[in-house]
């Protein structure tokens, strides 16, 4: 029988807004020449290594999909005839059990639960599951883009993250945070809000050279064209990079809050790497003992951003003091704050720049950096 398996797979690698470019970077590092970035995503050519590459090592991405049919239709017909010409063997087996987020817009075929019963109806599957494997259908203007999922759970899921604090950040914003302020994973790093750990943590990891998917399943293994020799060479390239020699760079996590750092340690025990991280209970207004570590790092963190239209005088004190305790006590230090209100951002230091503008959770966030001094 002749081999049916793709040699490159039209690939849309997901990511939160504002985190594309990073994305884009990542996947250079892969070896994937082109790509190209739209909202919220990178389209891009992979090879099956790389799409199971991606799957293991992107930090910033949610999930990579690959586009399985392009076609218009403006009937059921139509839609019914152009699903049966699709070849589905590489990815479904007819028991796979399936789950469809199907959005359409200015189509003629707009009802989401008929378009959906059609494709059911015409792929070769179990049930429908919401556990299932995702199917992304996108119609606009009756062109239909029909996706495959590779990841399963999102990637930014690494599974180390199951304690929470209040407003807990994705595993992949965190990763572009440090990757959007340049920190040298071999210099110290200080979040004196840390909540449940995710900056200290995702940089705990990469300084350890640890694969984000090393502890992970995908569900591109359990598509019938899944290549296990593809796939045991990449994690063969995850277990290198993890017995790297470790670049132990000082990391604090620090919070006011004694049940904010109980979840950040559990989560670091998790992770792995609860003995590369130094945490302590403590306001920002003892932000000052950190300056004992030694030559100039960086302090990445994510303040509270209290509520979208009025921020309290609370909130301003906060920041003002993170500036106060910052310029005088962390001179020369590098500064990365993720805000949602750049004015109250001023408090902390003028004249940082914008580097990221993201939307998170339908608000919009900046990443401001600069030098304390
Ligand atoms: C938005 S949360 C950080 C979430 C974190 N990035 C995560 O992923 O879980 C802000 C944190 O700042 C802490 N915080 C607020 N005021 C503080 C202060 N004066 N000193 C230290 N921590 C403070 C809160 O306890 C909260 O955990």
């Amino acid at each position: 029988m002749a081999d049916r398996r793709r040699a490159t797979h039209d690939a849309l690698v997901v990511c939160p807004p504002g985190l594309e470019e990073l994305v884009a970077v990542e996947l250079g590092g892969l070896g994937v020449r082109r790509s190209r970035v739209q909202k919220g995503g990178v389209t891009c050519g992979l090879t099956t290594r790389q799409l199971y590459a991606a799957n293991m090592f992107l930090r910033c991405a949610t999930r990579v999909l690959v586009r399985a049919a392009t076609f218009t239709v403006r009937t059921f017909a139509d839609l019914e005839r152009r699903l049966g010409e699709v070849d589905w063997s590489e990815w479904l087996d007819g028991t796979t059990n399936l789950r469809f987020r199907v959005t359409t817009r200015r189509s003629v075929l707009w009802h989401d639960s008929a378009i959906e019963e059609r494709f059911m109806a015409a792929l070769p599957a179990g049930e429908t599951d919401s556990q299932g494997q995702l199917v992304v259908v996108r119609a606009v203007k009756d062109r239909f883009v029909v996706s495959i999922d590779s990841s399963g759970v999102p990637l930014h899921q690494r599974g180390w993250r199951l304690d929470q604090a209040k407003a807990p950040l994705r595993e992949s914003v965190a990763a572009g945070l440090l990757a959007a302020c340049d920190w040298d994973p071999a210099t110290t790093l200080v979040d004196p809000m840390c909540g449940s750990g995710t900056i200290a943590i995702e940089a705990a990891t990469i300084a350890a050279g640890r694969a984000p998917g090393a502890e992970r399943t995908f569900c591109f293994q359990d598509w019938p064209g899944f290549q296990p020799g593809t796939w045991a060479s990449v994690t063969a390239d995850a277990s290198v990079s993890d017995t790297c020699e470790l670049r132990q760079p000082m990391i604090i996590a620090a919070d006011r809050d004694a049940g904010a750092i109980e979840s950040a340690k559990a989560n670091a025990e998790r992770a792995g790497v609860a003995n590369m991280i130094d945490f302590r209970q403590a306001p920002i207004s003892a932000l000052s003992s950190v300056a004992d570590v030694g030559s100039p790092g960086h302090l990445v963190t994510n303040p509270p951003w209290g509520e979208r239209l009025s921020p309290g005088g609370d909130l301003r004190n906060l920041y003002a003091t993170l500036g106060r305790v910052g310029n005088e006590h962390l001179t020369g230090w590098g500064l990365g704050l993720l805000v949602a209100d750049r004015d109250l951002a001023r408090q902390v230091r003028p004249g940082l720049s914008e580097v990221l503008h993201l939307e998170l959770g339908g608000r919009h966030a900046w990443l401001l950096t600069g030098r304390f001094g």
